[in-house]
């Protein structure tokens, strides 16, 4: 997309479609806007039944006159059940409906005294049902959609606020989606110079190899030591709060490519979709630069802990033990589970360099939370109820949707190894993500921390309205509202 404006309904120009929403009311469908000229001009389908209103309902439908020559008339279903989340994904059909046509230029009309969340739910859906990932493809998609006016109560501002968000979580999928080979540490740092560079709110602080080494971070090390391209930890400082020295800690997950290591990825468990293993890595480069571009008066550190889980005559081995940061010995049991070292290490790391008011983690970490949720939330894991109060509260208003398991000590003995301090994997299959996240809470000092495990989230099997590719770019929209919320 490449140009967003606003406008009222009178005074807007000439379009190639004008999209126009409905409600359902008693099963017929009653214009969400006041528009004399285009109710009249709508009357016919109305009328006869052939549009009802009900939610996701397109119509497309060719008027003799009008400044469009195609009017959209788009169901958002019955008023009182009108959330955000209907109306992200209303207006993204409508986009994508759109899109089937030679339409370039697009008149949105939003229903008459929406309220901010519903205005910005409008531009969202359709700005995310408008992202393409088509690089691979000999053949372009050629009908571009150029321009989108939305006419009725929205704020420049807003519109420009949501822009930002959503060109950061395009970022964010573009990452994901991206090789594997080509998406490794060294484009994560060259990516992270960049975003320095052009924003001097941002500092940043690059652990290489020796580095590494010279901190100790025995199990970041450990699951990288088999690949071509060494492990790096990369440390955003993102500074909006001069007046206050505590900071938002969010790490990510950044394993470029999971191969499961000695230990294989059984068949089945979908290593062709392990290019995905760095998504919470790549939202927390979005959220950095969503911040950076909004201005957030907040503090931020953002940490990627970056390693590929090679397989190799230099792997790391099943049965050994590897000493963490803070000196914990931690016995291999699967070199699968490789996922908790690397935060373990990247968490200790920060929690040592940044004074830590919370620290979030975001990890593709466990197929387990993909068997107990599916795709539909990721689950959330707490050592602080006001934390996960705030993180539920964001999701709520987001639709990124979060789920909160328990941290029984149960788990913590299930990690318990005869020779070392923790073992990295119960031989179990019980409880996965929750002994995954007891785990990487061994490691954690700050009493407040939340652990979101977005194996499910991250990367769709099956595609949705708004999320037209496999990556989605979790993370980014939810922990944005949360840092603009956060006090
Ligand atoms: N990267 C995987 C988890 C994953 C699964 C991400 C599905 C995205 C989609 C992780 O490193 C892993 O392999 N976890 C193991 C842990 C087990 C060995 C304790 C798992 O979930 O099987
Ligand atoms: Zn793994
Ligand atoms: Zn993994």
């Amino acid at each position: 997309m490449n140009k967003l404006t606003t406008c009222s309904l009178k005074e807007r120009k000439a379009a190639d479609l004008v999209i126009v929403p409905f409600f359902e009311e008693k099963s017929k469908a009653v214009a969400a806007i006041k528009a004399q000229e285009l109710a009249t001009l709508l009357s016919f389908p109305v009328n006869e039944g052939d549009f009802s209103g009900k939610e996701k309902e397109v119509l497309v439908y060719y008027p003799a006159s009008g400044k469009e020559k195609r009017v959209l008339l788009l169901g958002l279903g019955q008023q009182t059940k009108c959330s955000a989340e209907v109306v992200r994904t209303c207006y993204a059909m409508a986009l994508k409906a759109a899109g089937l046509k030679s339409v370039r230029h697009i008149n949105v009309c939003l229903p008459d005294a929406a309220s901010v969340e519903i205005s910005s739910a409008a531009v969202e859906g359709m700005l995310l049902a408008s992202y393409r990932f088509d690089g691979f493809k000999s053949k372009k998609d050629d009908k571009k959609i150029e321009s989108l006016c939305f006419c009725g109560a929205l704020e420049k501002a807003l519109l420009k606020k949501v822009e930002t968000i959503i060109g950061a979580v395009a970022m964010t999928q573009d990452l994901v989606n991206g090789n594997a080979d080509d998406v490794n540490a060294v484009a994560f740092i060259k990516l992270a110079k960049d975003l320095a560079k052009k924003h001097p709110s941002i500092k940043l602080n690059i652990l290489d190899k020796k580095a590494l080494e010279k901190e100790k971070m025995g199990l970041i090390l450990a699951v990288g030591q088999a690949a071509a391209i060494d492990p790096a930890v990369v440390v955003f400082e993102y500074r909006g709060n001069p007046s206050s020295k505590e900071m938002v800690a969010i790490v990510g997950k950044g394993v470029t490519f999971d191969t499961g290591g000695l230990n294989l990825k059984v068949s089945g468990s979908g290593i062709e979709t392990m290019k995905c293993d760095m998504a919470g890595a790549a939202a927390v480069v979005g959220i950095i630069r969503a911040c950076a571009e909004l201005k957030l008066k907040v503090n931020v550190v953002g940490a990627l802990g970056i390693a590929e889980n090679a397989m190799g005559p230099l792997s790391y081995k099943p049965g050994d033990v590897f000493y963490s940061r803070d000196g914990k010995s931690v016995e291999i049991t699967n070199t699968d589970a490789e996922g908790r070292l690397v935060l373990a290490d990247t968490i200790s790391y920060v929690e040592a360099h940044y004074p830590c008011r919370c620290v979030i983690d975001l990890a593709t970490l466990t197929g387990g939370v993909v068997i107990a949720l599916g795709e539909s939330a990721a689950g959330l894991f707490s050592s602080d109820d006001k934390l996960a109060a705030a993180l539920e509260a964001s999701a709520a208003r987001t639709h990124e949707r979060v789920w909160r398991l328990p941290l029984y000590q149960d788990y913590r003995e299930m990690m318990k190894s005869p020779i070392a301090d923790l073992k990295n994997s119960s031989n179990k299959r019980h409880a996965s993500a929750p002994t995954g996240a007891v785990f990487i809470q061994e490691f954690v000092k700050t009493s407040s921390w939340a652990h979101l495990d977005i194996a499910g989230v991250a990367y769709l099997s099956e595609l949705r309205p708004y999320y037209p590719t496999a990556a989605t770019g979790y993370g980014v929209r939810l922990l944005i509202d949360f840092l603009e919320h956060f006090s």
